[in-house]
Formats: C-alpha cells, sequence, structure tokens
C-alpha cells in the first residue's frame, strides 16, 4: 500500500507532505499516519522544525465527508490538531492550492502559516449543514479577528491567498515552489531561534468579539432561511470568547454530532456528492480525450447572451460576440463589460475580464471558436439556420451548443454536418449570475463533448447537470407541473400571497408567484402561445388567469405590476385587489365555486406535483438520477437546501406516504396529479430514490 503521509528530512526540517489524492481529505487512516509522523519528528531531538505540506494538487480538501455519521475512529482531527499546537519546535503549514475544512483547521494547529500565489483557505462546513469541528471556532478568530472569522465561517467561501495574508492568516506568500520555500522559512525560524507560537495562547479582543457576534446574529435572523447550522457557527465562535480553548473544543465536537446526523446535515452532505456526480455519464465511460478551450462565441446580444457572455469572459475565455444589429452589439458589449467587471470569483477576486471580449457582425468571425453558444431567439427555424451556418463556418471538432429552453436538440443538430458536436446549454436567467447550467444532451452529443461542456461550465462558476430531451428539459418541465398545482389554486380559491406564503414557510425563498413576477410575466406567455411546452393534460388549461395578467400589461417586477404590484424603487409584493378580481372573475367563468384553500393543501399539492414530475422524467430517463434533479432544484429554483432537493426530500417523507397522498390528491383534485409509474414501482419493490443515484 502506498503510504499516506511520507516523511523527508533536509537540513534538520522534518518535511510531512500528505498523500492522499486526489484532496488530500483526512481519513482516519490519513489522520494516524500523520500523527504517528508528528510525534516521531516532535520526539527527534535531531529535527529543529516541522512542515506540513499536500502532495498533488492542494494542501488538504479536509475531513473526509465519507466518513461523516459513522462512527468516529481516532485520533480525531481535533486532537491532531492540537498535537500540532503542542509541538515543541515550530510547525509551519505550507499551503498551495485549497486547505479548506479540516485543512484550514490543521493549518491553525500549525504555529506558522505560509502559502503560494493558488493558496485558498476556507472553512465551508455550514455549506455541509455543520460547524468547523475541530478547533476552526476557536483559533481563526484567535489569527484573524471575530468579525473576519465569522465572515469567512457563515459564507463558507473561499478566501484567495493574498486576502488571507492581508487578514493575517498567512504569514508570508511565496512565489517559488511550496516545499523549497517552506524549507527556506524554517530555517531562518530557526536561525533566528523563533520556536513555537500556539494559536492557543493568543488573547481576544473581547469587547470587538462581542459586537462582532452581536451583528452576525442580527444578520442571520433575517436571512438563515431556517437552517440551524449558521446559528451553530455562531455559537461556536462565541465559546472562544466565554470558555476555556479546552472546553470549548469539546461542545464544538458536541455540536458537529448532532449536526451530522441531523435531517438537515444529511441532506447538504447529499447535495455535496450530488453536485459531483450531476457532471458525469451514468453509462458511458468518462471521456479520456482532453478538449481544450480557449476562445467561445456566443450568438446574439439579447439579455441571455449577455450574461452568458458575461460569465464566459469572467472565467478566463477570449469571448466574440457575434449580433447583426450594430447597435445591440455596441449596447450589448458594454453591459457585458458592466457585468462581467461587476462579477466576484469564489475566491473574493474581482474579475478583470472585459479585454477579452469583441463583437462582430457575422458568423464568419466564428472560425477559430472552440465552443459557439448560440443564444438567438427561441426559434426553431432560426436556430435551424443559425447552426446549418455554423456547421459550414467552424472548425470540424468545434463544439456548437445552443441556449434553449424548450427546443428539440437533435432537430437542430440534424441540420449540421457532424451532430455528435451539438450539445444544449440551457442557461438560467440572470445568465451571469444564477449558478445552474443543464447541459442537453442529444441522441448524438458525444462523451467527450458533455466532459468538455461540464468543465467549461465549472471554469464559468456554474453547476452543470446532464440531462436529455424533452419539452421544458428537467427543470422547467417540473416547474410546469408545480407551477399548474399553484394556478388551479388560484382558480379554486387562493390568491397569489397565500400560495407564495405557504410555499415560504415550506422554505423556499419565493413562492412561485413572486418568482414570475422577478423573472417576467412575458416569458411564459410567448412560450404558452407558441404551445411549446408540454400540458401533460389538455383537459384542464392551469394559465388563463396569467394569460389575463400579462394580457393588461402586468409583466411583473419591470412594469411594477404582475401578479402582485410593486412600489417605486422597491421589490417589495404587495397584494393587488386588480388581480383578486381577475381570478374571481375566471373562477366564475369556469363555474368553480371558490373554497378557502388551507396551507397543508397549498403545500402538498405544488411540492407532491413536483416530486411526481420528477418521478416521470426519470422513468422517461430523461434525468439520469434524482439527485440530479436536486440540484437543478436546490441550485436554481430555490428548494430549500436543508430538505435535500425534492426526491432526496420524498425519501425522507417515505415513498409510500408520497404515492398514497398522490392517490388521495388525484382523486380530489384531478388528472394532473396521477402518480408517476416509476413512483409506484419503486413502492412495490420497497425501493426508494437514492437506491437509483449512481
Ligand atoms: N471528503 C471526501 N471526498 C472529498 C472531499 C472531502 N472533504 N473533498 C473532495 N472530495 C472528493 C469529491 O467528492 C470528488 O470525488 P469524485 O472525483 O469521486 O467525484 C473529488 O474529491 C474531487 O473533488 P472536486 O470537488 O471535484 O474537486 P475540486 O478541485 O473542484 O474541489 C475542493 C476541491 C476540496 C475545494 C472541494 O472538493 C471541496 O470543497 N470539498 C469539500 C471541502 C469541505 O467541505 N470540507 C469540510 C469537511 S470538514
Amino acid at each position: 500500500m502506498t503510504k499516506l503521509v511520507e516523511t523527508k528530512v533536509q537540513s534538520g526540517i522534518c518535511l510531512i507532505t500528505l498523500k492522499n489524492p486526489p484532496v488530500n481529505a483526512l481519513n482516519y487512516e490519513v489522520r494516524g499516519a500523520l500523527e504517528a509522523a508528528v510525534r516521531a519528528a516532535n520526539d527527534n531531538p535531531q529535527m529543529r522544525a516541522i512542515v506540513l505540506l499536500g502532495e498533488g494538487r492542494c494542501f488538504s480538501g479536509g475531513a473526509d465527508i465519507k466518513e461523516f455519521g459513522k462512527p468516529r475512529i481516532k485520533p480525531f482531527l481535533t486532537d491532531l490538531c492540537n498535537q500540532l499546537e503542542a509541538c515543541s519546535k515550530p510547525v509551519i503549514a505550507a499551503i498551495h492550492g485549497v486547505a479548506v475544512g479540516g485543512g484550514t483547521e490543521l493549518s491553525l494547529g500549525c504555529h506558522y502559516r505560509i502559502g503560494d500565489e493558488s493558496a485558498r483557505i476556507g472553512l465551508p462546513e455550514v455549506k455541509l449543514g455543520q460547524i468547523p469541528g475541530a478547533g476552526g471556532a476557536q483559533r481563526l478568530p484567535r489569527v484573524i479577528g471575530f468579525a473576519p472569522a465569522l465572515d469567512v465561517i457563515l459564507s463558507g467561501d473561499q478566501v484567495s491567498a493574498r486576502r488571507a495574508k492581508d487578514l493575517g492568516f498567512f504569514d508570508e506568500i511565496v512565489s517559488n515552489d511550496i516545499a523549497a520555500a517552506a524549507l527556506e522559512f524554517a530555517l531562518l525560524l530557526v536561525a533566528k531561534g523563533q520556536g513555537p507560537r500556539p494559536t492557543r495562547n493568543i488573547g481576544v479582543d473581547a469587547e470587538a468579539g462581542a459586537q462582532a457576534i452581536a451583528e452576525a446574529r442580527a444578520k442571520l435572523a433575517k436571512s438563515s432561511r431556517g437552517l440551524v447550522a449558521p446559528g451553530k457557527c455562531v455559537d461556536a465562535v462565541e465559546r472562544a470568547l466565554k470558555m476555556p480553548i479546552d472546553e470549548a473544543l469539546t461542545e464544538d465536537r458536541k455540536s458537529f454530532d448532532e449536526l451530522t446526523t441531523s435531517e438537515q446535515g444529511r441532506a447538504q452532505r447529499h447535495l455535496f456528492f450530488a453536485q459531483r456526480l450531476a457532471e458525469k455519464l451514468q453509462q458511458a465511460p468518462q471521456a479520456g480525450i482532453r478538449f481544450e478551450v480557449k476562445r467561445v462565441g456566443i450568438v446574439g446580444c439579447g439579455t441571455m447572451g449577455r450574461g452568458i457572455a458575461a460569465s464566459v469572459a469572467s472565467g478566463g475565455f477570449e469571448v466574440v460576440v457575434v449580433e447583426n444589429d450594430a447597435e445591440r452589439l455596441h449596447a450589448g458589449l458594454s453591459e457585458i463589460q458592466r457585468l462581467a467587471l461587476g462579477r466576484k470569483t469564489d475566491t473574493g477576486a474581482s474579475v478583470n475580464a472585459a479585454l477579452r471580449v469583441t463583437g462582430a457582425q457575422q458568423l464568419s468571425a466564428l472560425v477559430d471558436v472552440d465552443v459557439v453558444i448560440e443564444a438567438a431567439f427561441e426559434d426553431m427555424k432560426l436556430k435551424k439556420e443559425i447552426f446549418a451556418a455554423l456547421s459550414g463556418i467552424c472548425k470540424r471538432d468545434a463544439i456548437l451548443a445552443t441556449n434553449t429552453s424548450t427546443l428539440d436538440i437533435n432537430e437542430i443538430a440534424s441540420v449540421t454536418a457532424n451532430p455528435s458536436r451539438v450539445v444544449g446549454a440551457h442557461f438560467f436567467s440572470p445568465a451571469h449570475a444564477n449558478k445552474l447550467l443543464e447541459i442537453i444532451r442529444g441522441y448524438n452529443s458525444s462523451p467527450e463533448v458533455l466532459a468538455a461542456m461540464g468543465s467549461l461550465a465549472k471554469r464559468i462558476n456554474k453547476i452543470p447537470v446532464i440531462v436529455g430531451v424533452c419539452p421544458g428539459f428537467v427543470g422547467n418541465r417540473m416547474l410546469y407541473a408545480y407551477r399548474s398545482q399553484a394556478e388551479f389554486m388560484l382558480e379554486e380559491g387562493a390568491l397569489p400571497q397565500d400560495v407564495d406564503g405557504a410555499i415560504g414557510k415550506f422554505g423556499f425563498l419565493m413562492g412561485p408567484f413572486a418568482v414570475g413576477d422577478l423573472s417576467g410575466l412575458d416569458v411564459g406567455y410567448r412560450a404558452r402561445k407558441q404551445q411549446t411546452l408540454l400540458n401533460p393534460s389538455p383537459a384542464r388549461y392551469s394559465s388563463t388567469i396569467a394569460d389575463r395578467i400579462v394580457e393588461m400589461g402586468r409583466l411583473g417586477q419591470k412594469t411594477s405590476k404582475g401578479w402582485y404590484r410593486y412600489e417605486e424603487g422597491s421589490r417589495k409584493p404587495f397584494p393587488d385587489e386588480e388581480v383578486a378580481q381577475v381570478i374571481e372573475n375566471v373562477s366564475k367563468e369556469h363555474g368553480i365555486r371558490r373554497r378557502q384553500i388551507s396551507e397543508d393543501e397549498i403545500r402538498d399539492r405544488c411540492i407532491y406535483a413536483l416530486i411526481n414530475e420528477g418521478a416521470r422524467i426519470l422513468g422517461e430517463g430523461v434525468a439520469q438520477r434524482p439527485s440530479d434533479i436536486d440540484i437543478i432544484w436546490t441550485v436554481g429554483y430555490g428548494f430549500p437546501v436543508g430538505k435535500g432537493g425534492p426526491m432526496f426530500y420524498a425519501d425522507q417523507l417515505g415513498l409510500g406516504t408520497v404515492l398514497d397522498a398522490l392517490i388521495r390528491l388525484r382523486q380530489a383534485h384531478g388528472d394532473e396529479l396521477q402518480p408517476a409509474p416509476l413512483l409506484k414501482r419503486l413502492v412495490e419493490e420497497n425501493r426508494q430514490f437514492s437506491d437509483l443515484n449512481t
């Protein structure tokens, strides 16, 4: 077996390297080997200092998440950090790439920290429904102060090397090889006679700490959306003020264990692994050949084209935007610069992307691009003309992607010479900010093309999910089922604020009607008029009221009127009597006697419809696995992350319960809620959705 931790000695400095690819996760075997290596180095009088390094792409991705929720095996990470801190000779963490979670905690146990330019630190535990449980909450405030530490812990975001140095986390940022730099740093410490510098001995500023904690609590009261972990993180940091460190560490450990087995903890861990699976093909092997993307062409400079171009440019790619209308192109290019420059990367650095974007009026400008993302109007004839032209202009192996939310990729691919290079790229509005990207796989899209699109997506800070072709693909098709129930309930007795209120209580940031107003009601209206979206039950049309609202010129926030009314300069929705009147008229015209609809009914009809459509889509093979659907709905549509996505949530409820509810709801409210065949089958076989997550 290869060694998980390697020790080398140079000039009396002991270099200990973590070797657990791909990210040096700190599983129990690594911890055991590290403990032994540190003990040996500390006990050896020949060693004058100890350096901790990571092999491969990073220092460490932290505790092994696969171990969470299982019985814990010693040595614990907390003990290891204490051991490093207690060493009698200086211990230096030398960081390249990421040191996150347990990686950052390990480095905080060390006496000194240096990093190279690629270094990024962070405590992302809150994103897993956790607190930093191995001392991060105690040591980070001591090193960088309470307010910055709370920012790092509550955001869970990575911090760049430069920023971490400014905050006082790093002693030095180096530009040469990290191992050589660490050796130099250690020798200098020894030469200067600088010894251990235990983090626990750093004093805390009680007044500043108390203020930062009060501010963090006030902020959370408005933004934690029912998640438990953020509040527990603040409690943990507060312990740094209130109790001796060893006591605080014991409490942190207890809190960590409680969160690990909580529903939210399990849900958020599920989403971590789901996200990494969603860009992988289930059956075909991952493409071996890497396709390098440098130049990207964007066709169309409307709202979507601009947002996509801004995202792609800020990922570091050269971008050529083609738009035949000169005025539109000119306006678009400056908007793209504004959007791209306004973006921050996940390391907190500002993006300098503007200079790499150029414009052209002819498709011939795309002759040497590696990928084209077409973002023209949602019109099959137009898209086919563009793709036929691109097929003749672009390099034979260029990837041709269409940004569509409804159209059949296979039909578009059919007009090209090489359909294996054609794929869908469904960006979500606003495209520069929304992180979801559905990569639509046509019948002929090659695995290599899908893999290249997946890595392009990650470079531009999107979360890619591979899905198949059907009207609306996965996300919008499910949205249609969910929203149809919401709209039916308006006809039957509810008002938009009733539905949005019940959905908000379930945990969504916004209900379907407030979301509609935000994204613009005319988009769905146009799609309905073109009949491009599926209506699974033509017997009952759900959008009579929605159509009327649009026809009155109420297009949502952009016209200050939609399902709600909005006051000048505000996004706060107010119920509107005019809308209530339209709703009542439609109920009357349809001969429906309005009734009181309970919050439970609203929640059940919307959420069960969502789960049921997800099951239908899975049964048809349009989504590869249930966990992909969970990513789509938590990332793109605001499904509460603490519930893990609709399919994970269904498993928690029990599929038998879901099926029984759908049978009951169908009897009461119509065939749109007819249980999906896959759901019935899984219940018969006593299985759950998670059994299909491979
Ligand atoms: N435990 C277990 N597995 C981990 C892991 C961890 N802490 N961190 C990453 N992995 C696995 C991923 O599941 C993935 O596995 P796969 O290839 O089978 O899909 C692989 O390592 C690579 O991770 P990926 O996220 O694709 O690589 P990246 O270079 O984009 O990002 C990290 C690397 C470390 C930044 C990212 O994986 C991450 O944020 N990890 C979680 C860190 C964390 O929350 N730690 C807290 C635990 S205390």
